[in-house]
C-alpha cells in the first residue's frame, strides 16, 4: 500500500491569483486543509470543497498539529497544510518535515510567489538591476529568532545589494541604524505592508526617515522592507512617493543579454 501522502503548500502572499496551479488543484481535492487564519486568506481557504475540513492552527502546538495531520492521512484522507508566500522562507516547515519523516509519511512540499517577489513587482523593479546589483538578500533583523552572528544585518548591508528584510517591523530603529553604515541615507526603502491584501500599503522613504515613517504608519508586522539601488529606476510608480530619487538609472541598467551588440549564440545560455 502507498504511503500516504501530505501537502505543504504556499499560496502566495496574499491576492489568490497568485496561487499556482498546482496550488488550487490541492487546496480543491483536500479533505483536510490546515491554515493559520491571520496569514491565509479567507478567499483561498474557500476554494476548498464544502465538505473539506478547514482546521486554523493558531492554537496548536506543533504535536498537535502532527498528530492531526498523521491521523488524518493514514486514514486516506488529502491532507494540505497551507503557508503563507513560500513555505521555505520562514515557514517553520523544517520541524513539520521532520515530525512526518519521524512518523513514517511521504510529504510533497509545494512552492509559493514570496512576498518579496509580490513586492518587486508592485514596485516594477528588477532587483538583479545590471550594472547596478547583481545579488539579492533576503534576511530578517535578529528578534526572537536569534540570527547567526555571521548573518549579522551591518555585515550583510556591507554588500549594499537589494536586500530583503522580513520579519523585522519591530525593530525598524536598529534596522536603520546598521544599515545606515553601509547605504547612503538618500537611499530608497520600500516599506510594503500586507501585498496583496485588500488593505495594501506601499511607501517609499530614504533610508534615513525609514523609523519614522515606519512609527508614522504603525507598523508593527505583516510588512517587507526592499532596500535596493534598483528602487531608484524610473519604472517605479510615483504614487509610492519619495519624488526626489535620483535620475541617475535612466541612462544605466541595460541588460548585455539584449544588446544589439551580444552575440546571439549566447542568448540562449
Ligand atoms: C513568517 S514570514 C513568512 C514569509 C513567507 N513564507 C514568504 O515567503 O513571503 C512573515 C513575514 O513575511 C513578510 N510577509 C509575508 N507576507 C507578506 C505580505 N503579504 N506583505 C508584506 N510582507 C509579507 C513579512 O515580513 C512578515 O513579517
Amino acid at each position: 500500500m502507498a504511503v500516504p501522502k501530505i501537502y505543504i503548500v504556499g499560496v502566495g502572499p496574499g491576492d489568490p491569483d497568485l496561487l499556482t496551479v498546482k496550488a488550487d488543484r490541492l487546496i480543491r481535492n483536500a479533505d483536510i486543509v490546515l491554515y493559520t487564519d491571520s496569514l491565509i486568506p479567507p478567499e483561498i481557504v474557500a476554494i476548498a470543497r464544502p465538505t473539506a475540513s478547514l482546521i486554523t492552527t493558531a492554537d496548536k502546538n506543533l504535536e498537535e498539529m502532527l498528530a492531526l495531520m498523521t491521523a488524518s492521512a493514514r486514514l486516506g484522507l488529502n491532507v494540505v497544510r497551507l503557508h503563507d508566500g513560500d513555505p521555505c522562507l520562514y515557514g517553520a516547515i523544517q520541524e513539520q518535515m521532520s515530525g512526518l519523516l519521524a512518523a513514517g509519511l511521504d510529504f510533497e512540499v509545494v512552492p509559493g510567489v514570496s512576498a518579496y517577489q509580490l513586492a518587486a513587482a508592485r514596485l516594477r523593479v528588477e532587483l538583479t538591476m545590471p550594472e547596478q546589483v547583481q545579488t539579492i538578500i533576503l534576511s530578517r533583523m535578529s528578534g526572537r529568532t536569534v540570527v547567526p552572528d555571521d548573518e549579522e544585518l551591518s555585515s550583510l548591508a556591507a554588500h549594499r545589494s537589494s536586500l530583503c528584510l522580513y520579519l523585522s517591523a519591530k525593530h525598524i530603529a536598529q534596522v536603520e541604524s546598521k544599515l545606515l553604515l553601509h547605504y547612503p541615507p538618500e537611499t530608497p526603502v520600500a516599506i510594503c505592508y500586507r501585498l496583496g491584501w485588500k488593505d495594501e500599503q506601499i511607501v517609499l522613504v530614504p533610508l534615513g526617515e525609514l523609523s519614522i515613517k515606519n512609527q508614522e504608519l504603525g507598523l508593527i508586522r505583516s510588512t517587507l522592507y526592499v532596500i535596493s539601488p534598483a528602487l531608484m529606476a524610473d519604472t517605479v510608480p510615483e504614487e509610492f512617493g519619495y519624488a526626489e530619487r535620483s535620475e541617475f538609472m535612466r541612462e544605466v541598467g541595460r541588460s548585455r543579454l539584449y544588446s544589439p551588440e551580444h552575440d546571439r549564440l549566447f542568448k540562449a545560455i
